[in-house]
């Protein structure tokens, strides 16, 4: 075992990287069928073989008492799972630092009042394109106006932080970037572009072709706004910028261009409770063995997340040429 972990109780990998963020997926399921993240037709996993809420929870305890302290609710869409509340409340009762959910944002009109009830600090809404036929085209099955309406809910709820994230491609939303900007501006949110990552195979097009850089993305807003870069922190993989004249952050985050991995502090657990020692990396553990072989006793989970920090990697390996190195497709892994 790593003797860091071990006389601190705490979470730290063979690179002295410490592990504080957690992601955890609590559905597969979407509403949506985003291009780069899905097929059209997709086939989720059977109820049987996914995490309960309870455990989830369970998992979302240990981790906190291992020294994480920010978690964040993925999925697929967090919110289309039944009950998601109930898991919601438990988490918000822990006491985290920073407790944050991303989200597609159609159910948000419904649930952001009670998420932000339950003691959820922070949104990331997704949010491609502003043109209603563009967004159908790259979600496929959204609706643009929902999306509008559960973002003005949110901000009403009155969260701590809203940020917009933006997956950017060649031809088919590279000229909306500023569009983008103004929105974010007009609601005062920030917004973080991303380049896509090369997760399972899509039919919908090529990565190659789609894909466009951070560093195109910063020149076309640059031609409107001078950017600084400045020293906001989420803990997540954005780097951020902001404008003269707004008080928001632009943020970008740039696996391809701009690698990250060398301040990983993250792991991720699927909701068939595998624990992903990194996005771009098959590297897990099977944590349901420590949950359902000990229901009343926490401590087997606990061991068996300290003892996977050994096999956290060095690093992802993504090309946009067109190779996948990871079969796992987006919604399964939780981004
Ligand atoms: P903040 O807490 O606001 O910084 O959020 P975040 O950027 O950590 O989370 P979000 O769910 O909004 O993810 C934004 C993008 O970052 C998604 O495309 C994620 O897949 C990607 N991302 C998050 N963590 C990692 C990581 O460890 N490696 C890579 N390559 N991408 C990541
Ligand atoms: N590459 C980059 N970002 C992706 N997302 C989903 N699939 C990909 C991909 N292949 C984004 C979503 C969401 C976040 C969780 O990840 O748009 O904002
Ligand atoms: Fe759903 Fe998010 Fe995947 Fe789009 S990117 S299909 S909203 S999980």
């Amino acid at each position: 075992m790593n003797q860091v972990a071990q006389l601190t109780n705490t979470l730290v990998d063979n690179f002295g990287r410490q592990v504080t963020y957690v992601r955890l997926s609590v559905t597969d399921r979407c509403d949506f069928r985003c291009v780069y993240c899905m097929s059209e037709s997709m086939t989720f996993l059977p109820k049987e073989s996914i995490l309960s809420l309870e455990e989830i929870g369970r998992i979302a305890q240990v981790f906190s008492e291992l020294g994480v302290e920010k978690i964040r609710l993925t999925g697929g869409e967090p919110l289309v799972r039944r009950d998601v509340m109930q898991v919601i409340d438990y988490i918000g009762g822990l006491g985290l630092k920073d407790f944050a959910m991303t989200t597609n944002g159609s159910q948000l009109p419904r649930y952001a009042k009670d998420l932000k009830t339950a003691g959820l600090h922070r949104l990331n809404i997704s949010l491609d394109s502003l043109d209603a036929k563009k967004f159908k085209r790259i979600t496929r099955t959204g609706n643009l106006q929902q999306v509008l309406d559960g973002i003005d809910a949110a901000i009403q709820a009155g969260f701590k932080g809203i940020k917009l994230n933006a997956v950017i491609m060649k031809g088919r939303n590279e000229d909306e970037v500023l569009d983008l900007v103004e929105f974010a501006r007009s609601k005062k949110i920030d917004i973080s572009f991303i380049e896509e990552m090369p997760l399972g195979v899509v039919s919908d097009h090529e990565r190659g072709e789609t894909y466009c850089s951070s560093d195109e993305v910063r020149k076309i807003i640059t031609s409107r706004y001078a950017l600084t870069a400045n020293k906001a922190k989420t803990a997540g993989p954005s780097r951020y910028y902001s404008m003269p004249d707004s008080s928001i952050n632009l943020g970008f985050i740039s696996p391809h261009s701009h690698n990250f991995c060398g301040d990983c502090n993250r792991v991720r657990v699927t909701v068939e409770g595998r624990l992903l020692l990194c996005l771009g990396n098959e590297h897990s553990i099977d944590l349901r063995p420590y949950l359902r072989n000990h229901p009343q006793n926490n401590q087997p989970l606990k061991q068996a997340i300290i003892d996977s920090m050994a096999i956290k990697p060095e690093r992802h390996h993504f090309t946009n040429d067109g190779d996948v190195q990871v079969v796992r497709m987006m919604n399964m892994t939780g981004g």
